[in-house]
Formats: C-alpha cells, sequence, structure tokens
C-alpha cells in the first residue's frame, strides 16, 4: 500500500477501542466548508497504519467530493482497522460502541454514516449511544436509510453523461463488485438495455447476478474490451499496469479511490480512456443523506439534487479538455472554485 507522503488534513486519532482492542482511526481532513463528513468502514488491514493511511487518503477525498456536491461540508473518515488474521464477530457490538465513542470524542467536528463492512442499523447504535453523530440511520428511525439506492442513482446520472449525447442501450458495460451498490447499477444497465458482464470475489453471489440479466465472469475486467467499465468493489483497482492494460473507453463507478495514485490518471488520459473521478461519480449517497437530513429536501429534490451530478461530470470532462488536464486535476480545480 502506498503511504501518504503529506499529511494535508486537519486531525487524525487513532485510538484502540477499549471493548474491542481494534484500532480505530478516525481522520478529519477539513472542515473548512462546515463539520466534515464521511463513512465508517471496518475491514481487515495488514496493519493498523495501513487502516490510519487508508482513513487519511479518504477524508481527502471526501473533502473534494463535498465541495464538488455543493454540500456545507467538508471531509473525515473513519477506519476500524480489523487484524489481518481473523477475528470474532462476537466482539462487533462493542466495536460498534467503540466506534461511536471515537466519533463523540470529536465534538461534532465529525459526522459518519455507513460504508464498507457498516450498515444503518450500526448508525442508529452508534446514534443512539452517542449525541447522534450519524447519518442513514433506518428511514422506521427517522434517518435517511441507507444511501445505496442514491449512490448507485448518481452513478447512473455520470456514467450517461460519459456517454452522452449516446445512450446506454446495446453498450457492453463491465461492472466489478455485486455489492449493495454494485447490484442496483447492474439492474438498471440492463432494464435501460446495456449488455452487463459482472464479477465479485464472492462466486456465491452468481446466480443473484444471473437472474438480473447479466453475464457472470471471473475474468479480470478490467482488461476486457468494454465500452464502460464500473469499478464498485473497494479501492486501488487501476494502477500503472492495469491502466495500461485496460480495454474499457469509459470508467465510472461508486468504488472510493479506484486509482493508486494520479499517475494512474495521466496513463488513462494519454490513452484515450475517459475515467470519471470517483469524487464525482459516487457522491449521490452522501447528497441525499444531507438533502433529507440537513436541508430540509423531500426526496424528489434530493433526487433532483442527485441527477445533477450528469452536469458536474460534464462540467469536469469539458474542463479536462480544454485545459489538457487529467479528469481528477480538472476535478480538483473545479472543487477549489466552488
Ligand atoms: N459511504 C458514504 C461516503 O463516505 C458514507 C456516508 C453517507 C457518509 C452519508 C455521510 C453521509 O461517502
Amino acid at each position: 500500500m502506498n503511504r501518504t507522503e503529506s499529511f494535508t488534513g486537519e486531525t487524525l486519532r487513532v485510538v484502540r477501542g477499549t471493548r474491542s482492542g481494534v484500532a480505530i482511526a478516525v481522520a478529519i481532513h477539513s472542515t473548512a466548508r462546515g463539520p466534515a463528513i464521511g463513512g465508517c468502514r471496518i475491514k481487515a488491514y495488514p496493519s493498523w497504519r495501513d487502516g490510519a493511511d487508508d482513513a487519511l487518503r479518504l477524508s481527502a477525498a471526501m473533502t473534494m467530493k463535498c465541495a464538488l456536491a455543493g454540500l456545507p461540508h467538508g471531509g473525515g473518515k473513519t477506519v476500524a482497522a480489523l487484524p489481518a488474521e481473523g477475528w470474532d464477530p462476537a466482539r462487533r457490538p462493542g466495536l460498534i460502541a467503540d466506534l461511536a465513542e471515537a466519533i463523540a470524542a470529536l465534538g461534532g467536528r465529525y459526522r459518519t454514516g455507513p460504508d464498507i463492512g457498516t450498515t444503518s442499523e450500526d448508525m442508529a447504535e452508534i446514534h443512539r449511544l452517542e449525541h447522534g453523530w450519524a447519518f442513514c440511520r433506518p428511514e422506521e428511525q427517522g434517518g435517511s436509510g441507507t444511501s445505496s439506492a442514491a449512490t448507485a442513482r448518481g452513478v447512473l446520472a455520470a456514467l450517461q453523461a460519459g456517454v452522452s449525447p449516446g445512450s446506454v442501450a446495446g453498450l457492453r458495460v463491465g461492472v466489478i463488485g455485486f455489492g449493495s451498490v454494485g447490484r442496483l447499477i447492474c439492474q438498471s444497465l440492463l432494464e435501460r438495455g446495456a449488455q452487463v458482464v459482472v464479477t465479485d470475489v464472492d462466486g456465491g453471489l452468481r446466480p443473484l447476478a444471473e437472474r438480473l440479466g447479466a453475464t457472470w465472469t471471473t475474468a479480470d475486467l478490467v482488461r476486457e474490451p468494454l465500452d464502460v467499465l464500473v469499478p464498485a468493489a473497494t479501492g486501488g483497482l487501476l494502477t500503472a499496469e492495469s491502466a495500461a492494460a485496460c480495454g474499457a473507453s469509459l470508467i465510472v463507478g461508486p468504488a472510493n479511490n479506484q486509482i493508486a495514485d494520479e499517475d494512474v490518471a495521466t496513463v488513462l488520459r494519454d490513452r484515450g480512456i475517459t475515467w470519471i473521478p470517483d469524487v464525482v461519480a459516487s457522491a449521490g449517497g452522501i447528497i441525499h443523506a444531507v438533502g433529507r437530513e440537513e436541508l430540509g429536501m423531500d426526496e424528489a429534490a434530493a433526487n433532483a439534487r442527485i441527477d445533477a451530478i450528469a452536469d458536474t461530470t460534464s462540467a469536469v470532462l469539458a474542463h479536462a479538455r480544454e485545459r489538457g488536464l487529467t479528469t481528477v486535476q480538472a476535478a480538483r480545480e473545479l472543487a477549489a472554485a466552488g
């Protein structure tokens, strides 16, 4: 894993949960626009330092994501770094309590939400235990619910902008990751007449994918000839090598931190592959959560705001084209200007 070179954030707090013994890193990248927001990830890492690094990188991406989405927030992230050698799931309730305590210790400068390894129910528990700084509790409990549908909707808006003025019908699309967001994207693409090929590390999901009408593969979809590649699994999919071998014309998906480093964006640009940065494409979840829970939007207003990701996408692609920038450089410039 690449180490973060310079510390550009505001706060990095690492604690060992007193109940779970798990290392928890809470990173606040920026509160310049408002309280930091970003998901809470529970995942195994080779070491706690890798978990802290992930929190730093992901929190910086959240700052850009919030700015590009026009939200009054900055970026943060929480990572619970489970030991790589395994962990007793019976300790999970203790870990959630440890997470609540770690987040509450920041006194409201950071609010969390669901991410890889956490659910709306976990957010409800965090909310119940400490001060309520968690988005996306179940709707019955006053939250805005899981953000998966909103995230998928935003990715589809970005994808549509990326193929514009063409249509999705007939396109060959490869989706990597058949989790909660990946499967909703597959479903919508199939409904719109795309040919969808899916892969996931969990082969047990194959029947579900096939029932939707997708084709299952164990091939490396990055290398397959595709119109669109949708990264919907964990980050770091695109390295200098995989970008050099990438067979897609357009890459757009909900996974966070898709490129291993910024040189990858240059490789993609030079090869004529359009990469819509994850900070643009994956904003549907936070737009929905903040819109519903803080900005007083109803469902229709939140959806309209999510659909506007298409306009942000077009603006980023146009800016990159005009200035000869990579799409991530273009996104950064627009984020700073907004
Ligand atoms: N996974 C989402 C993100 O980090 C989590 C989130 C949703 C955070 C809603 C805050 C509000 O983008």
